[in-house]
């Protein structure tokens, strides 16, 4: 669809902006009013997501308000970074009552694109982005060609919105480091932000994989962030043997019944193990577990303990 504003809906929060949230499907809509804002002198975020929006998201929105002057954000369930046999037509597509979600918060543009518009050739042709270094270890290994199927897709929504900067969230700390290589290394005129992690009560990262959860496995999935934490408490007590440090906590989060693809204390910048001499200023614990069905990914500072 190439029209301008292919709907609009009006935001009902009695705190929030009132300008109308555009909704467009077509690249050719979508790049008229991000020009017109710029031309203005007006600077323009984006936000991309694959929809589901939960408080993780709006939270990244909220950055985009207070950093410029307008927000864009994307909804694209994109199949290029699902594997075989993961969880692609079975993704949660609210868009809906993500739109109203929008709406409420003050967003100005949404971008909800059928996949014929980000791949005017198919998926099967489509040109590819492979990022390396920081795409290779951790989810790189157990998810072949996911961290492709993401820089592609961000490299499009950033060619398709030329937005001043984009946000994205610490939760998915890998992510975000091959989303930075990525236009560090063609130079792409983008800042690229990032967003701490929104947690449940008990600690558990927000994600749209949570309500994959039965409610035994829900009880249990905090076990995640805890034994993240844990690692952290014992890095800050000095301890320095990475391996058996990360062999412990994965024993206990299989007791629990978390059965982990690894635990790993990296460097923040490379995702390299870091060397032990140095401080954990710069380390960061990442881990992802499977949960039943589910996978589950979280990270933290070194230093999380700590802050607490
Ligand atoms: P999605 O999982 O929808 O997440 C969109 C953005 O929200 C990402 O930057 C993610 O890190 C952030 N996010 C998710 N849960 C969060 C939480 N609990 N706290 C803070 N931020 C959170 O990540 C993707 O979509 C896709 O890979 C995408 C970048 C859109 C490319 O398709």
């Amino acid at each position: 669809m190439q029209s301008a504003t292919d709907g609009s809906i009006s935001g009902r929060a009695p705190g929030a902006r009132r300008r109308p949230l555009a909704v467009v499907q077509g690249r050719q809509g979508l790049c008229a009013l991000v020009r017109e804002w710029q031309a203005a002198g007006q600077t323009v975020a984006l936000v991309p997501t694959m929809g589901n929006l939960h408080a993780g998201h709006h939270r990244l929105v909220e950055y985009g308000q207070s950093a410029a002057h307008r927000t864009v954000v994307s909804v694209f369930v994109n199949p290029t970074q699902f594997g075989p046999g993961e969880d692609f037509s079975r993704y949660p597509r609210t868009l809906e009552r993500d739109l109203r979600d929008l709406a409420r918060l003050g967003v100005d543009l949404v971008y909800a694109p059928e996949a014929g518009d980000l791949y005017p050739f198919g998926t099967a042709e489509a040109v590819r982005i492979e990022v390396p270094g920081p795409s290779g270890p951790l989810c790189g290994a157990f998810r072949p060609g996911h961290f492709a199927g993401v820089a592609g897709v961000v490299l499009r929504l950033l060619l398709a919105v030329h937005p001043d900067l984009a946000i994205f969230g610490e939760k998915d700390y890998q992510q975000w480091t091959v989303i930075r290589r990525l236009v560090a290394d063609l130079g792409f005129p983008v800042g690229i932000h990032r967003v701490p992690t929104v947690r449940e009560p008990d600690g558990l990262a927000m994600s749209s994989r949570n309500q994959y959860l039965t409610d035994a496995e829900r009880r249990r999935a905090p076990e995640l962030y805890r034994t993240l934490l844990d690692l952290s408490r014992s890095l800050l007590s000095g301890r320095r043997d990475f391996q058996l440090l990360e062999l412990e906590a994965g024993q206990r989060l299989a007791a629990a019944g978390l059965v982990p693809d690894y635990v790993a204390i990296r460097t923040e910048e490379s995702l390299e193990p870091p060397d032990p001499l140095a401080g954990p200023e710069d380390w960061r614990l990442l881990a992802a577990v499977r949960l039943g069905a589910t996978r589950l990914i979280d990270n933290v500072s070194a230093q999380a303990a700590g802050l607490q």
